[in-house]
């Protein structure tokens, strides 16, 4: 299915342009040109990068940011 259709670039495609190690819609964008036009593919690149690829989704990020400076934590540990 095509998700940019100004460059006719496919979920496929951005799914192995973010297995290469491409995790940002402008990573992507210097990768196939999708998301430069119009603009109104980049939401869908971004819900794409989250989920099936190995780009790490943004929650998991966050959760272990916040866990490395729980106060409690590091004090319990001690
Ligand atoms: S649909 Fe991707 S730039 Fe227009």
């Amino acid at each position: 299915m095509y998700v940019c259709s100004c460059f006719g670039i496919t979920e496929e495609q951005v799914k192995q342009h973010a297995d290469a190690g491409r995790c940002t819609p402008r990573q992507i964008a210097s990768a196939c040109k999708a998301g430069t036009d119009c603009g109104s593919c980049v939401r869908r690149i971004q819900a794409l990068l989250g989920r099936g690829t190995s780009c790490a989704p943004r929650t998991e990020m966050a959760t272990t940011v916040a866990r490395t400076f729980v106060p409690d934590e590091a004090a319990r540990a001690a």
